[in-house]
């Protein structure tokens, strides 16, 4: 596991975006699995920016987002989905037919998940995975467990990851269930990018970085993936050795 660390927010994102445009100005077919959350937020405002600009095209492109939350309607305004097309694909000229979403209220969670790792192996696999992580260790919304999960799942969100984001609910309370897909379905990506900035970050990257490898800290697990690079702004780095 590679760690950079950038004076700012911003230049992760410049970063971060600069390698995802690169990647599909290569392989313009390019898959990739993407992250909500603040963090990302900088990298998709710098992808955009290249698109206005002329300079790359998502028009082939595939994507997989990581987690969606139960019980909202994907069209509310606080829907993983909703903020996709805010922050990103409104922004940029790919086709909505080929970004993926697991569903969040999906009946059948177990037929949901098969449909999703068999959409993914039918795109030839994820070629860039992006990730925040939660103060908690989270990565997509794979919360501290005893087990490493495999493929997507539906999971009870901590108390934790639900004061991080209840913020964003100002109409409804958030949702307490989410689906995610499993640290498996992370792991199987070629490539991992993860991004985290600020202080709260601070614990959750010294304990993946320098803890052990364990399913109560999730990202831990990266240390185990042969491409997996961390971009770290000071304030999330400042309580590593
Ligand atoms: P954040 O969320 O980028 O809004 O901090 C990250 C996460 O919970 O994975």
């Amino acid at each position: 596991m590679d760690v950079r660390i950038f004076d700012s927010a911003e230049r992760i994102g410049q970063e971060v975006g600069r390698l995802i445009c690169d990647y599909v100005n290569s392989n313009p077919e390019a898959c990739l699995g993407l992250a909500t959350g603040m963090t990302p937020v900088p990298a998709y405002n710098y992808i955009a920016n290249e698109y206005a600009c002329g300079r790359v095209s998502f028009a082939k492109v595939t994507t997989f987002n990581l987690d969606e939350y139960c019980d909202l309607p994907k069209e509310h305004k606080n829907s993983f989905y909703s903020f996709m097309v805010d922050n990103l694909f409104s922004k940029i000229d790919i086709d909505l037919g080929n970004v993926n979403f697991l569903d969040g209220n999906a009946q059948d969670v177990e037929a949901e998940s098969k449909r999703y790792a068999e959409k993914i192996k039918a795109a030839g696999g994820i070629d860039i995975q992006l990730l925040g992580i939660g103060r908690n260790g989270h990565i997509g919304f794979n919360e501290p467990s005893d087990k490493f999960t495999d493929e997507a799942f539906k999971v009870k969100l901590t108390d934790s990851t639900i004061e991080a984001n209840s913020v964003f609910f100002d109409d409804i309370p958030m949702p307490r269930w989410a689906v995610t897909m499993g640290i498996g379905s992370i792991m199987r990506a070629k490539k991992i990018l993860l991004v985290a900035t600020g202080e709260s970050k601070a614990q959750a990257i010294k304990n993946t970085i320098e803890g052990e490898v364990t399913p109560e800290n999730p990202a831990s697990i990266l240390k185990q993936h042969p491409d997996a690079t961390l971009f770290i702004d000071k304030a999330a780095a400042s309580l590593l050795k």
